[in-house]
């Protein structure tokens, strides 16, 4: 079965893109990074997600976060349709501010299991679904997210799920259901009592369970 596991180094591979030729880490470099690839150039859903990662790619700069997407086609078809998503945008005068990955041969797409079976194109091969692929500075995976070439993604949770990532990797705080910058966190079960209280100066609470036990643990940073 391919494809990666969280935890695992990112593959360093090398490819085409609309930016020129690139190694992965080195486009990266010691920066957070989110891969995410499409299944078609020149197809509806994928039109609005580049356009919307598009708008939004300030947000993912402020986090820090180099954006790359990954599409099946060639690096010419590519530069084409960016024009279109600009144009969707009524920015036909700018770049796309990213690059994106020329995966014609599909080696990528096997490499990284983003392969979805159920959609093909019109010569009968397997198109590409719809993987998000978040990369921290160490280069390890630190989130993949998988949606069938059906499905359009949404951006506002990709960046708060960006938010949440980037809060854990330096804190020992985990982020409950629906979470948003600057709500209550959760303290991680394996911190003691006394570790808690003294890692979190805003005090710890808990609240009661009919189980008795003390692990639903809030904290504001
Ligand atoms: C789309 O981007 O619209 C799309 C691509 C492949 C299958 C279904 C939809």
């Amino acid at each position: 079965m391919p494809g990666l596991l969280l935890g695992d180094e990112f593959p360093n591979f090398e490819a085409e893109t609309t930016i020129g030729r690139i190694k992965f880490h080195d486009f990266l470099g010691s920066s957070w990074g989110i891969l995410f690839s499409h299944p078609k150039d020149f197809t509806p859903v994928c039109t609005t997600e580049l356009a919307c990662a598009a708008r939004i790619s300030d947000e993912f700069k402020k986090r820090g976060v180099k954006m790359i997407a990954l599409s099946i086609d060639s690096v010419e078809d590519h530069r084409n349709w960016s024009k279109d998503v600009m144009a969707f945008n009524s920015e036909a005068e700018s770049a796309l501010p990213f690059p994106i990955i020329a995966d014609d041969k599909r080696v990528l797409a096997v490499q990284l299991g983003m392969l979805d079976p159920d959609e093909r194109d019109k010569e009968g091969m397997a198109l590409t679904a719809r993987c998000v692929f978040v990369v921290g500075p160490d280069k390890k995976l630190k989130l993949s997210i998988l949606y069938p070439a059906t499905t359009g993604r949404n951006f506002d949770e990709i960046l708060r799920v960006i938010d949440s990532l980037q809060l854990t990797a330096q804190k020992k705080v985990a982020t409950p259901v629906d979470w948003k910058p600057g709500d209550k966190v959760m303290v991680i079960p394996s911190l003691s009592e006394a570790e808690a209280a003294a890692l979190f100066p805003n005090g710890v609470t808990t609240q009661d369970v009919p189980s008795g036990k003390k692990y639903l643990r809030y904290t504001k940073l």
